[in-house]
């Protein structure tokens, strides 16, 4: 937690998003010192206090910068807490769902490479921010992105029955994580270590998501399938809450414990 002694600071993307809100709702409830991008600040301030978090929480350890997570000037103001780099940054950016005429892409996004290009934007200011400190390990942040099962190079990880909906009909969200997650993989696969921006990369590949924006509305985090990319665990459906709560127990509380470069596939 935030503390003198461990002063760990977090930087969200796409916290009005029911996954990474439930991860910063545990880390504001954990005493943790958090900025949050977001289109709507306001959006964001009433699903927190609907939720029960007290304004004084928020005021005493929320900044909440208005932005555009695809503008690199807006990012790096998320990524700076006090004017020091965050130790983790989350993220679970993503694009509203559009119906379009296409029989072999009948559904696309508002903005169908927000993963990718939102990505490119943290890729850029952190190189800009981190200019500006030292390039030790211990100053570059953890990054944890939500994703989703159906992108993986491994076995299978989308039960047979919605085989259909995650290979086909949802092929162009599928390929903006693809292309975050190459992005993310290549960055960290840099042979020259004082070029990487981040000390470590944990995906997060969510089952077919449920529930909304409340973070008590999950089965809990200890009773979901954990797999990973190798040995996925399949399932069909997982709530936003348990997500966002897994991301909070095992990646930022333990930062980055056994999950160090790994993906994670979760479901219930
Ligand atoms: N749907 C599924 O079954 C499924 C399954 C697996 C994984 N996923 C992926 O998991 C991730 C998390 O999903 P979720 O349901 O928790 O969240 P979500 O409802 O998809 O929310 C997306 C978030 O991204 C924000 N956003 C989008 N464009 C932005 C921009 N240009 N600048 C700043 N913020 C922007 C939205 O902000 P606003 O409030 O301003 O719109 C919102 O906070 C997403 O990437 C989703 O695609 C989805």
């Amino acid at each position: 937690m935030s503390t003198k002694s461990n002063p760990t600071t977090i930087a969200f993307f796409g916290a009005t998003g029911g996954c990474a809100n439930a991860t910063l709702v545990h880390s504001l409830l954990a005493g943790y010192k958090v900025s949050a991008l977001a289109r709507t600040p306001s959006k964001l301030t009433s699903q927190l206090l609907e939720q029960g978090l007290s304004q004084e929480t928020l005021d005493r350890q929320l900044t909440v910068i208005q932005g555009d997570a695809t503008n690199v000037e807006d990012v790096k103001r998320t990524l700076l807490s006090n004017g020091k780099l965050v130790s983790i940054i989350v993220t679970g950016l993503g694009g509203k769902p559009v119906l379009q005429y296409s029989f072999r892409q009948p559904v696309t996004l508002d903005n169908p490479e927000i993963c990718a290009s939102s990505t490119d934007s943290i890729l850029k200011a952190l190189k800009e921010v981190s200019a500006e400190y030292s390039a030790t390990t211990a100053h570059k942040p953890l990054l944890v992105y939500v994703s989703t099962t159906g992108i993986s190079n491994g076995p299978e990880d989308v039960p047979f029955g919605f085989r259909f909906l995650y290979h086909i009909i949802l092929a162009v969200p599928h390929e903006d994580k693809r292309k975050m997650e190459s992005m993310l993989r290549l960055h960290m696969e840099n042979p020259n270590e004082s070029e990487r921006l981040l000390r470590g990369v944990i995906g997060v590949r969510a089952s077919l998501l449920s529930g909304g924006v409340d973070y008590k509305s999950g089965k809990g985090w200890k009773t979901l399938k954990v797999g990973t990319e190798e040995k996925p665990a399949v399932g069909y459906t997982i709530a936003r809450a348990d997500v966002g709560q897994w991301i909070f127990e095992e990646l930022v509380k333990k930062d980055p414990g056994e999950w160090a470069g790994k993906v994670a596939t979760l479901t219930s």
